[in-house]
């Protein structure tokens, strides 16, 4: 075995997604030769967040194939429900999402966003339109994660929002918004999507602008849904304006592999020559495709084949191979557009001929842990060298690391980007708090397993 969980782990079977449960469970990785085969990724994160949400506020039903298994995404269909959303889940796996169209119901209890900052910033723009009061809560990592910055927005659309000095639980009383013009002060996201779908439900039109192009999901799936629009490039980002009185239809919709779950096999491949992988209906919408151009500069051979559009989505299937992995530098908008996969290329960085270095990235600080610290604390337990800055990191290549007790910091994102790491350390690597995974990829472990060759 590859991998040996310390206790039995089944991550479908633990409801992450509920802000009071915690279960720990370690892992063991062995270093491998190379990465070899096939994966079929879950749908994307993001969209399936999205979907959901819009789902829920349009008339008819929705039908989602590959949703997201992850646990944040549990998270967003559980809120919906406590909103009066029906859906179920069909044998076949597909969610099925009776919409209700824009008002929802007032919720019996608080809505457990879990560990997912994107429930509940994107949503706080849905229930800042309703006629009722909503709580919001997560777990302590999504309770130290800044909410001013959609407390700020909402509050000038006419919201009332109590907080804990700018962070969870939110208590947001919801009115009839009055649309604004606004300029985002940090690129951000979730952020953009939460006015958005705030301005669905404000009189007038909303101008969001944003001062790096974020991914832009949520402009396409409004579209999908029947939303007009538009967008376009504005100094250096975008602005997007919106206006309310738009009906949305429900969709049919099957939702593309996720990228930044592909992320870690794509590195995982990067780090031997011998690598061979194919990953089919992998989403490549060219706002989160930045990760294919650096792992190319790095010296991956990738070929992508069988591009369609899905909803607007681009999809393709990549063919990967491994090569000798080069340094880069990555900052500025690049930085923000493969913000999420920072952490599995930093991890790897001490395997590639002349380091990574990390600029504009200081955004990593703020997500579900300090991913600048993690990253830095695991790969100096693995006895690299690193230097830490306040927005990044510079890793000098060409090290040889050594397996070692590593934690995850309760951060899916660390505890896979790590797994990927150990392959290629001397020895065997323990991981605290695997479980983790499970909040976007619960399959993970068992999915890498299958993959790497020894
Ligand atoms: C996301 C946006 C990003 C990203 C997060 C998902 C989204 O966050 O880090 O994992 O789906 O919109 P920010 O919007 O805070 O940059």
């Amino acid at each position: 075995m590859l991998f040996r969980a310390q206790r039995d782990y089944d991550a479908s079977s633990i409801p992450l997604y509920c802000s009071q449960v915690k279960v720990e469970s370690q892992i063991v990785v062995r270093p491998a030769r190379n990465v070899c085969g096939a994966v079929q990724l879950p749908g994307d994160k993001s969209i399936s967040h999205r979907y959901a949400m819009l789902a829920g506020i349009a008339e008819g039903d929705s039908r989602l194939e590959n949703y997201s298994t992850g646990a944040d995404c549990a998270s967003t269909l559980a809120c919906m429900r406590a909103l009066g959303v029906t859906w179920q889940k069909n044998s076949d796996g597909a969610i099925e999402i009776q919409g209700r169209g824009f008002c929802l119901s007032p919720p019996s209890q608080p809505l457990d966003c879990g560990n997912s900052g994107s429930t509940m910033r994107m949503l706080s723009g849905i229930v800042a339109g309703q006629k009722f009061s909503s709580e919001m809560i997560g777990d302590e990592s999504l309770s130290r994660r800044p909410m001013q910055r959609v407390i700020t927005p909402l509050t000038m659309m006419g919201a009332r929002i109590a907080s804990q000095e700018g962070k969870p639980p939110l208590c947001i009383t919801g009115s009839a918004l009055k649309a604004i013009d606004y300029q985002m002060p940090v690129a951000s996201a979730q952020v953009k999507s939460c006015l958005l779908f705030a301005g669905l439900y404000a009189e007038g039109e909303t101008r969001v602008e944003e001062p790096l192009p974020t991914r832009d999901h949520t402009e396409v799936a409004l579209r999908a849904f029947g939303v007009q629009l538009e967008s376009k490039a504005i100094g250096g980002g975008r602005e997007v304006r919106i206006r309310r009185g738009q009906r949305l239809r429900g969709i049919d919709a099957r939702i593309p592999g996720d990228l930044s779950s592909a992320a870690f096999f794509l590195c995982a491949a990067a780090l031997f020559p011998a690598s061979r992988l194919t990953v089919p209906n992998l989403l490549m919408n060219p706002s989160r495709a930045r990760l294919l151009d650096i792992l190319m500069q790095m010296g991956l051979r990738i070929s992508v084949t069988q591009l369609a559009e899905i909803h607007g989505e681009l999809v393709g299937s990549l063919e990967v191979e491994g090569g000798t992995l080069q340094g880069i530098t990555i900052s500025g908008s690049d930085s923000a557009a493969v913000i999420d996969e920072l952490p599995v290329l930093a991890a790897v960085a001490p395997y590639s001929a002349k380091g990574i270095e990390i600029r504009d990235a200081k955004e990593l600080r703020v997500k579900e842990s300090d991913r600048i610290a993690a990253v830095a604390e695991n790969l100096r337990r693995m006895g690299a060298q690193v230097e830490e800055r306040e927005d990044g990191l510079k890793i000098p290549g060409a090290q040889t690391l050594h397996g070692a007790e590593l934690d995850s910091f309760s951060d899916h994102r660390i505890a896979m980007a790590f797994a990927v790491a150990a392959l290629r350390a001397q020895g065997e690597t323990l991981i605290r708090g695997a479980e983790s995974a499970a909040i976007s990829y619960p399959a993970f472990f068992s999915t890498l397993e299958h993959i790497v060759g020894r």
